[in-house]
């Protein structure tokens, strides 16, 4: 969603400011806009509505060039995508740049009107930069004016804010969504997310909430929410160029999908290395937090919930411990029954989903005091209010539609499940011994699935001209149905649904026709049986099936049903696997349909509002 950039140098930063935001872009935005103070002191602005470099082309045609600016990329929530809805938002030379919402916005509005002030937008934004000049003028400073205001405002947000009377600073806060400032040599930069800014600096302060802050060419001076001053504690990023990158693909995702035994084999390192289980993998608390633990809560949107439900069967199965699934933006909403004993986990790939921090949120103030977050970004605002994190070593996802996140995610679950029954006296040695080979294995694996490309493009071509497609799946792999039809109707905009293949019969069998392909995940395992019964009911009513099942299945092409064979069941790992093929599928399929594959319409990578 929306993103913020700024930065103060010795240098012209308006590079920066465009650079900073292209590498916004993957979250997801529909305009752009940068603010500087010029040398002359005054405050210049270029907004555009759609893409970055349509803002940068504006820039440049103006001559835009300035040591000191700030800059946005805006999804829209309140006021259409117009150009004076735009960040920065200007108010008698002080100019804004915010993220998140605004809620008590329509009472600041009225007493803002009252005070004469005259609003251009629709934007919950805009009483921000007004309420910060109407402080200036009793008399405070920029800190000041920006203290005086957050004090003001109900909501969440993340603001940067410059002013013509200072052009020597620029002030940010945060409440509710993510803001960190960079530390460079003489210069200094703010930004919503570390890529903005890693080609600068890696050194980065993230902010707490309720911080404010100054910052300077020189100096950044932090403050927590009494106002006191503070030290905040310096952090070198580990984000790579590479991965904010291409490189020779296409698309990211198509890169991010072929990642993934990198991704696997580095979140799998730790547990490789210790060769076992323990809660060691999860901090230092874990065998604190585990002692005891009667149940499993797992809360999550999109596909990290669908991450959960596979950690499900893995819960129940292997520790023998009951676990709930449910999606946060459900759980924060509901008056739910809250054991102590439960273990909250909380899955996000960026860590700032904010119904998932919501719903975590919800389940502390219930009496949950053990949880842990398993995320992909360090230093984000879920983990950091969980007591105990997995970080998945998936490296920064920048495709829109989510893919080694999940396949990473899957393994932290299944090393949680195995940790929680080793606790528990329900792992012996050799079946740990076997998990931990399999996981060894699993990159591997994953690679021989990644090599069916050819096949699943061949598959992709025909479902690109249909309107609907159904996914089955069984146990384990219902869930991977699941992922595969939300993958393929976010990114390709073909209609799918998936349902257990057990629940066909119960209504969705009415769908079935000619017209309807029907995917199936369809591994050797106990259920193959029953999904062929299920299959056969299918072919039985005209609908043409697509099967993926592994090679030890000998399930065999034959009129109206298609097979591929991913490699040798991998057991308990299974799901893992069969993610890669509904993935590709998917992605060719869009790439056939000619859809804007990372940036999916509508669609923001990180979903940081309501
Ligand atoms: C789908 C997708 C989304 C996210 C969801 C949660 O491809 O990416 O469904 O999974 O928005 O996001 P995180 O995991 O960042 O909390």
């Amino acid at each position: 969603m929306c993103g913020i950039v700024g930065a103060i140098a010795g240098r012209d930063v308006v590079p920066v400011l465009v650079e900073g935001l292209k590498r916004l872009e993957y979250r997801g935005y529909d305009s752009a806009g940068l603010a500087v103070i010029d040398d002359g002191g005054q405050v210049r602005r270029v907004r555009r509505t759609g893409r970055v470099a349509e803002m940068e082309a504006a820039a440049r045609a103006e001559g835009l060039a300035a040591t000191l600016g700030i800059g946005h990329t805006r999804w829209a929530t309140h006021g259409g995508v117009t150009e004076p809805n735009a960040h920065p938002h200007i108010s008698h030379g002080v100019a804004l740049v915010h993220n998140g919402i605004i809620e008590n916005h329509e009472a600041q509005r009225e007493r803002l009107t009252a005070l004469g002030y005259a609003f251009e937008s629709q934007t919950d934004t805009e009483v921000i930069a007004h309420l910060i000049h109407h402080h200036l003028g009793r008399g405070l400073d920029l800190l000041g004016a920006l203290q005086a205001t957050t004090r003001e405002l109900e909501g969440a947000y993340a603001l940067a804010a410059i002013s013509r009377d200072a052009p020597d600073r620029m002030v940010c806060a945060r409440m509710g969504c993510p803001l960190l400032i960079g530390l460079g040599e003489g210069e200094n930069f703010i930004a919503s997310d570390v890529s903005a800014i890693v080609q600068a600096t890696r050194r980065v302060i993230f902010l707490e909430e309720g911080d404010t802050a100054e910052v300077t060419r020189e100096a950044v001076r932090v403050f927590d929410a009494e106002g006191t001053q503070t030290v905040r504690r310096e952090h070198l990023s580990d984000v790579s160029l590479a991965s904010l990158e291409l490189g020779p693909h296409r698309h990211f995702m198509q890169k991010e999908i072929h990642e993934q035994p990198r991704a696997l084999g580095d979140t799998l390192e730790a547990i490789i290395d210790a060769a076992g289980f323990g809660p060691a993998l999860f901090g230092a608390e874990a065998a604190e937090v585990f002692d005891g633990v009667t149940g499993v809560q797992i809360l999550a949107c999109g596909t990290s919930y669908y991450a959960g439900l596979v950690a499900r069967y893995w819960i129940e199965a292997i520790a023998d411990l009951p676990c709930s699934v449910e999606i946060a933006s459900e759980y924060r909403y509901r008056r739910a029954v809250a054991n102590p004993d439960h273990l909250v986990v909380t899955i996000s790939q960026s860590g700032e989903t904010l119904d998932t921090m919501e719903a975590l949120k919800y389940a502390k103030s219930l009496g949950h005091a053990r949880t842990l977050s398993i995320c992909n970004v360090p230093e984000s605002a879920i983990p950091r209010a969980s007591r105990l994190v997995f970080y998945t070593r998936a490296g920064a996802e920048i495709g829109v539609a989510s893919t080694k996140a999940f396949t990473t995610q899957l393994v932290g679950l299944f090393a949680l499940a195995a940790t929680l029954a080793k606790g528990r006296g329900r792992l012996t040695a050799e079946d740990e011994a076997a998990y931990v080979e399999s996981l060894r294995h699993l990159p591997g694996s994953v690679q021989h699935a990644l090599n069916l490309e050819p096949q699943i493009a061949g598959w992709a071509e025909r479902f690109a001209s249909r309107q609907h497609a159904l996914f089955l799946g069984r146990g384990v792999h219902y869930p991977i149905a699941l992922e595969g039809a939300l993958k393929l109707k976010e990114i390709s905009y073909v209609h799918a649904e998936a349902y257990p293949a057990g629940e066909l019969k119960h209504g969705p069998l009415a769908l079935v026709d000619a017209d309807m392909p029907v995917v199936v995940i369809a591994p050797k395992d106990s259920l193959l049986e029953k999904v062929k019964s299920n299959m056969q009911e299918v072919r039985a009513r005209g609908g043409e099936l697509f099967v993926f099942t592994d090679a030890d299945s000998r399930f065999g092409p034959s009129e109206g049903v298609h097979v591929i064979r991913t490699p040798r069941h991998v057991g308990v790992l299974s799901p893992i696997v069969h993610t890669i093929p509904v993935q590709l599928l998917a992605y060719h399929t869009a790439l056939a349909r000619g859809t804007d594959v990372d940036k999916p319409r509508n669609l923001a990578k990180s979903v940081t509002v309501e």
